[in-house]
C-alpha cells in the first residue's frame, strides 16, 4: 500500500522520539512491503521561529492533504512570555482537521507492573480505550466568559449530531475489540447527559453485538481505581475524558508509555503521544520513545487499516521490556538504562 505521512515533530523531545517512530516505520515497510511518503513541517515553538506563526499555512496544507499526520510534542521555555505561544498550533491543528474523536487506550504491559502505583493483580490485565469528545462540549460552547470581576460562565452544549458521530466511532471501536462499551456521563443531574444517554441508547441499536453500560461519571473515577479490568471501551463528554484519561495513564505507571489517536468523519487523523515536549530532558537522548512508536502503530491500525503491521509493533514493544530494556522514566534497580536510541535499536531489531 502507498500512504502519504505529514510528520511534525516539533519541539523539545518531540523531534528525538520522532526520529525513533520514523525508524521503526522504515522496518514495517520493508517487512510489509508498503511506501509511506514522509514530508516534515515545522509546527509549534519551532514554526514561530521560522515563520513567527505556530501553524504555518504550508503545514495546515501538506496535513489536509496526506493520509495521516504524526505529531512530536511542542512548547518549552524558550516562547514563555511570547506573544505567539507554541500550544496554539497544536489547538489549531486538531481544530483545523476537526478531529472530534480522541482515543486514548491504557495498556499495562506485563513488565511494567513494578513500576504501576496500583497493586500488581489489580492491573494485569487492564487494556482499555477512552474515546473522549474533543471539539465540543464544556471547554467550547457559548456562552463562556466573564461579566465583571464576580460572573464567569462556561456552557456544557452538545448537538445530537456531535454525540452521534463520535458515539458511533466508539461502537465501531467496541465491535472490533471485545463487543464492551461503558458510556460515562452525570445523567442524574445534567441534560446534555440525558441527551447523551439518549443518543447512545439510540445508536446501540444498530450494533447488537456490543454490550453497553453506562456509568455515572463519579463512579467512573472511583471504578478505575478499584476495578480497571472490568473496562474495555469507554465513550465520554470532553471534561469527563479529559480527566478519567490523565487518572488512567497513572496505571501504566508513566506518561512516556501513552499513545494517542485523534480522529476526524474521513480526513486524515492526528496521531501523537500524550506527553509533552519535556524541556527538562531534551536533548539528553533519554526520552522514552514508547509512546511516539505506539502512536505511530495507532495510525497504521486506525488510519490505514493495517492490523498485522500494528500488531508488529505492540509486540515489539512488549518484547523488548521484557527483555528489560527500560528508559529512566519507567527504571526500576532491576533494570538497566537504556538511551533512546537503544529502546529503538531494540525495537527495529524485532
Ligand atoms: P511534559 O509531558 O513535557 O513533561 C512532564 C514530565 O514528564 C517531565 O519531567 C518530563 O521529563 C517527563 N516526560 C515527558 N515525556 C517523557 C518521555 N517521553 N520520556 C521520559 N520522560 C518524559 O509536560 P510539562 O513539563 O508540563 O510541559 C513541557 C512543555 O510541553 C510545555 O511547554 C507544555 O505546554 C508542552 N506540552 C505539550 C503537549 C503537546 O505537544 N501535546 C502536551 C503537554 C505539554
Ligand atoms: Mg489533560
Amino acid at each position: 500500500m502507498e500512504k502519504t505521512i505529514t510528520v511534525l515533530p516539533g519541539d523539545g523531545i518531540g523531534p528525538e522520539v520522532m526520529k525513533g517512530a520514523l525508524r521503526v516505520l522504515k522496518a514495517i515497510e520493508s517487512r510489509f512491503q508498503h511506501r509511506f511518503t514522509v514530508t516534515e513541517m515545522p509546527i509549534g515553538g519551532k514554526a514561530i521561529d521560522e515563520t513567527g506563526n505556530p501553524l504555518p499555512p504550508e503545514t495546515l496544507e501538506q496535513c489536509k492533504k496526506s493520509d495521516a499526520v504524526l505529531l512530536g510534542a511542542v512548547g518549552g521555555p524558550k516562547w514563555d512570555g511570547m506573544d505567539q505561544r507554541p500550544e496554539h498550533g497544536l489547538l489549531q491543528i486538531r481544530k483545523e482537521l476537526n478531529v472530534f474523536a480522541n482515543l486514548r487506550p491504557v495498556k499495562a504491559f506485563s513488565p511494567l507492573a513494578d513500576i504501576s502505583p496500583l497493586k500488581p493483580e489489580l492491573i494485569e490485565n487492564v487494556d482499555l480505550v477512552f474515546v473522549r469528545e474533543l471539539t465540543g462540549g464544556l471547554y467550547f460552547a457559548q456562552p463562556k466568559g466573564r461579566s465583571g470581576s464576580d460572573e464567569a460562565v462556561d456552557t456544557l452544549y452538545y448537538h445530537r449530531q456531535e454525540i452521534e458521530r463520535v458515539v458511533k466511532k466508539a461502537f465501531e471501536l467496541a465491535a472490533s475489540r471485545t463487543g464492551k462499551l461503558t458510556s460515562v456521563d452525570k445523567a442524574n443531574v445534567l441534560e446534555s447527559s440525558k441527551l447523551w444517554r439518549e443518543v447512545v441508547n439510540e445508536i446501540a441499536m444498530s450494533f447488537p453485538d456490543v454490550k453497553v453500560d453506562h456509568m455515572l461519571v463519579d463512579n467512573a473515577a472511583m471504578q478505575l481505581v478499584r476495578n480497571p479490568a472490568q473496562f474495555d471501551v469507554i465513550v465520554t463528554e470532553n471534561m469527563f475524558g479529559d480527566i478519567l484519561s490523565d487518572e488512567a495513564s497513572m496505571i501504566t505507571g508513566s506518561l512516556g508509555m501513552l499513545a494517542s489517536a485523534s480522529l476526524s468523519e474521513e480526513g486524515a487523523g492526528l496521531f501523537e503521544p500524550v506527553h509533552g515536549s519535556a524541556p527538562d530532558i531534551a536533548g539528553t537522548n533519554t526520552a522514552n520513545p514508547l509512546g511516539m512508536v505506539l502512536s505511530a502503530a495507532m495510525m497504521l491500525r486506525h488510519s490505514f487499516h493495517m492490523n498485522e503491521e500494528a500488531d508488529a509493533i505492540e509486540m515489539a514493544v512488549q518484547e523488548v521490556l521484557n527483555a528489560k530494556f527500560r528508559t529512566g522514566d519507567i527504571q526500576t534497580k532491576k533494570s538497566r538504562v537504556s538511551t533512546t536510541d537503544e529502546m529503538v535499536e531494540q525495537l527495529v531489531y524485532r
